[in-house]
């Protein structure tokens, strides 16, 4: 096995590892078109709530939502890469921890800050644009091109 690959970051970040085997590439893929539908309705919630006034509600939700998303998605991936030994797979996953650490922050702000709507909107901006578009959208290529039978 590859040095560089090792087992999912849960332990590490709280992620919840997937209990039983791996999906396969193409029960993978049917997840990540539905994940990314979630992806894109939060990413119009956000923007909807910049002139609401149930800002703070929304902007609830969606740190719930993404925070289920991080805890049980988050694993999910790691076991799927980790099992078909992808070559990204280190690197991927220390991603996730960060994304985790960075959630935290935001949640532990969200309590005493009157108006978090900047942080939300930047750390969803950046975890779209930089990881879910770029990391994930590259392991789902890889999945489609090396793994789909
Ligand atoms: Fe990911």
């Amino acid at each position: 096995m590859d040095a560089t690959i090792r087992p999912p970051t849960a332990a590490r970040t709280g992620v919840v590892p997937a209990a039983g085997a791996a999906p396969s590439a193409e029960e993978f893929l049917v997840k990540c078109e539905r994940d990314f539908t979630i992806v894109r309705r939060l990413g119009t919630d956000i923007l909807v709530a910049q002139h609401a006034d149930f800002r703070r509600e929304t902007l609830e939700r969606v740190l719930h939502v993404v925070t289920m998303f991080f805890k049980f998605d988050f694993g999910y991936q790691e076991q799927f890469m980790f099992t078909n030994r992808y070559p990204g797979c280190d690197a991927h996953a220390r991603q996730h921890q960060r994304y985790v650490h960075e959630l935290d922050k935001i949640k532990r702000a969200f309590d005493w800050r009157a108006d978090v709507y900047d942080d939300v909107r930047r750390f969803y901006s950046d975890l779209v644009g930089n990881h879910i578009a770029v990391s994930d959208a590259g392991l789902v290529d890889y999945t489609r091109r090396e793994l789909v039978s």
